[in-house]
């Protein structure tokens, strides 16, 4: 379970997060809404440690994240993955070697155990049929699944998405929102998913954490959403 409580972060003297509050239960998928701009990657990049929150705490199964000793930490950051907007493939590489890659830098596998878990995750994208080609030969739809693979590739408990479909063609988000939905569906993982796109929360979530600059103004159920009486929500489903 990840729990942030109270949540403020200041970045440059400026407050960029006021008091966020929400948990996540395992096996839970919370969607994160709001204006560009209004701090959502800020909260997930504080969520993995990147920036240290100024007041309240996080949790991640039970550990506190500014507060707990340096292993325990270490070991909990290791369960969360995350596929950042732009996949960030090494282009002299195949799509086989992308995904590999991270395992074969911990150096605890055998090639064989490597070879089948880059299958695995490759499958779950609907990729196996491309081990072999650079990502210059992949559509931007195929590159971009590549980088969910890679993210899949330490069996994480936790996956986070920031922006999976923005800035694609509609047939390619909807290419990789069925892909998200099917490891939603048949793996044991908690996600966050972090979109501007209204029209398949259902297919990728549960529960919508909706920021307007800085703070977090709903924090309940999809179904509920629209009927929401914030002004900001108003707003941004308008
Ligand atoms: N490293 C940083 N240092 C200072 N300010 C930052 C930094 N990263 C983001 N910000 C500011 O934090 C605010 C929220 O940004 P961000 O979380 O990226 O928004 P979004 O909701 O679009 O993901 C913006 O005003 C941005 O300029
Ligand atoms: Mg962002």
């Amino acid at each position: 379970m990840i729990s942030l409580q109270n949540v403020s972060v200041r970045l440059r003297d400026k407050e960029i997060l006021q008091d966020i509050s929400f948990n996540i239960d395992d096996g839970k998928n919370l969607i994160i809404l709001g204006k560009s701009g209004s701090g959502k990657t800020v909260l997930i990049k504080t969520m993995i440690g990147l920036f240290t929150p100024d007041k309240g705490q996080i949790r991640i199964d039970g550990i506190n994240t500014s507060t707990g000793d340096k292993s325990a930490v270490n070991g909990v950051m290791q369960k969360i993955s995350m596929v950042f907007q732009n996949a960030a493939l090494i282009d002299s590489f195949t799509v086989f070697q992308n995904v590999a890659l991270p395992l074969y830098e911990r150096e605890q596998h055998t090639d064989a155990e490597i070879h089948e878990r880059v299958v695995k995750c490759l499958e779950l994208v609907g990729l196996l049929n491309v081990l072999e080609l650079y990502p210059s030969e992949l559509s931007g739809g195929m590159r971009k699944r590549v980088g969910i693979a890679r993210a899949l590739i330490y069996e994480p408990k936790y996956i986070i998405f920031d922006e999976p479909i923005s800035g694609l063609d509609p047939v390619t988000a909807d290419e990789i929102l069925f892909y998200m939905s099917e490891i939603i569906r048949t793996q044991e993982i908690t996600t966050i998913t972090i979109t501007h796109d209204l029209q398949n929360l259902k297919q990728i979530g549960d529960t919508i954490l909706f920021i307007n600059d800085g703070r977090s103004t709903y924090y309940d159920s999809i179904e509920r959403f629209s009927n929401s009486s914030d002004p900001a929500v108003k707003e941004f489903i308008r």
